[in-house]
């Protein structure tokens, strides 16, 4: 460029920065303007902002954050969405509480925001505080606002509560639908999934990949093989729609739970992608439960071809020939995965009781109150033989 550039300018080039996730271009852009410039107006500061979010760097963009003078609503949202995207959602949470002594009043945006924060952390009395919010200040519901109440309120097992906010929706998209039938998928209702899957194709909406990921979801967690099966198949005859490499993976889990172990390896076979770590699990679990270690042995074979796959498939393995007792298998396994070098992400859920928040770990036993977990833990199991489930 021929001319001096200026904060319209750097603002552009920043969000290209963002866009492209070139974290070095974006840092050199923002020290050149450090260097010339002492006072940065706040368009070129959120643009920094933005820059290092989009990159993922949400420390810098902490830091930057952080050294503000003066924020405005685009660099709380910036901040927020960051921290959420980056499933970083108790720091988004934490980060909306400073907020409200900012006096910065939230708007739409940051509230849904704020929203699907507390739908991954199940933080039910967050969520309610941002609606009862949301109803005082006369905020409008629009497609947006709604769809993330119904989600959180969804995934927080708060059925009853989703629909009665689906119902008061003045205006629904596909997005709303998908997101109350996952909340009944979810929590073990996988024929008022259905049901309201039928609902909204008789209100005249065509379902997308994420209703038939729901759906299809939902059937593998019932044990809804026929139903799956058709809708599956609806999926690309009706719809038109090409299944992603998820909509196998939930096929191969459906059949393989009902034992269908033959079709469900008939399907990995004939589908168009590589399959990854979870469709290969679903089938390996299949043969783990329905005791086909012939199966699991045909499936070690095709290991080299697995290898960029990641550690679960290893792992589920050696799980497999652990339980029929072929401890030379499993050495070899086991041995594959340590040369490797893979390792498993650690597991975890995370909930909220009366406001505050607890993260369980796989394997961590260093919550304050583990012995009463675990005891009630026992106490369910014993109730669950009994019940004969
Ligand atoms: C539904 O509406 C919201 C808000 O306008 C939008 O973000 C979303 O992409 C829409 N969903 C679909 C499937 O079009």
């Amino acid at each position: 460029m021929d001319v001096s550039p200026n904060e319209g300018t750097l603002a552009s080039v920043l969000v290209a920065c963002g866009r492209l996730g070139v974290v070095r271009t974006g840092k050199a852009v923002h020290g050149w303007h450090l260097k010339r410039e002492r006072e940065m107006r706040l368009i070129v500061w959120n643009a920094v902002l933005g820059m290092y979010a989009k990159c993922e760097k949400l420390d810098l963009a902490r830091r930057v954050f952080d050294g503000l003078l003066a924020r405005d609503i685009v660099s709380w949202t910036v901040m927020l969405s960051g921290l959420v995207n980056c499933r970083r959602p108790s720091e988004a949470l934490e980060l909306f509480n400073e907020m409200q002594t900012s006096g910065v009043k939230p708007d739409k945006v940051v509230l849904s925001t704020v929203l699907s924060a507390c739908a991954s952390l199940g933080a039910l009395e967050s969520g309610r505080w941002v609606h009862e919010y949301i109803e005082r200040k006369g905020i409008e519901w629009d497609v947006h606002v709604g769809t993330s109440l119904v989600d959180m309120y969804a995934k927080c097992g708060y059925l009853e509560s989703s629909l009665s906010v689906f119902h008061k929706m003045p205006v629904k998209n596909v997005s709303s639908w998908n997101a109350l039938i996952n909340g009944f998928a979810l929590h073990g209702h996988g024929r008022e999934a259905l049901e309201y899957f039928d609902r909204m194709v008789a209100s005249g909406l065509r379902p997308n990949e994420v209703t038939f990921i729901i759906v299809l979801g939902a059937c593998c967690h019932t044990g809804l093989v026929q139903e799956g099966l058709l809708l599956f198949e609806s999926m690309k005859n009706v719809y038109n729609l090409s299944p992603w490499e998820e909509h196998y993976g939930c096929m191969v889990d459906l059949l393989g739970r009902a034992g269908l172990i033959q079709e469900a390896y008939g399907l990995i076979k004939v589908m168009p992608m590589t399959p990854d770590v979870f469709t290969w699990g679903a089938l390996l679990s299949a043969c783990q439960a329905h005791g086909r270690v012939d199966f699991s042995q045909q499936i070690l074979r095709h290991v080299h071809e697995l290898e960029s796959s990641g550690s679960g498939v290893y792992v589920l393995l050696s799980n497999v020939f652990a339980v029929s007792d072929r401890w030379t298998d499993v050495k070899r396994v086991r041995g594959l995965l340590s040369e490797k070098g893979l390792r498993k992400e650690p597991g975890s859920s995370v909930i909220e009781v009366n406001g505050k928040t607890s993260e369980f770990i796989v394997g961590q036993k260093s919550h304050q109150d583990m012995d009463e977990i675990c005891t009630m833990i026992s106490i369910l199991m014993k109730q669950i033989h009994l019940e004969g489930l």
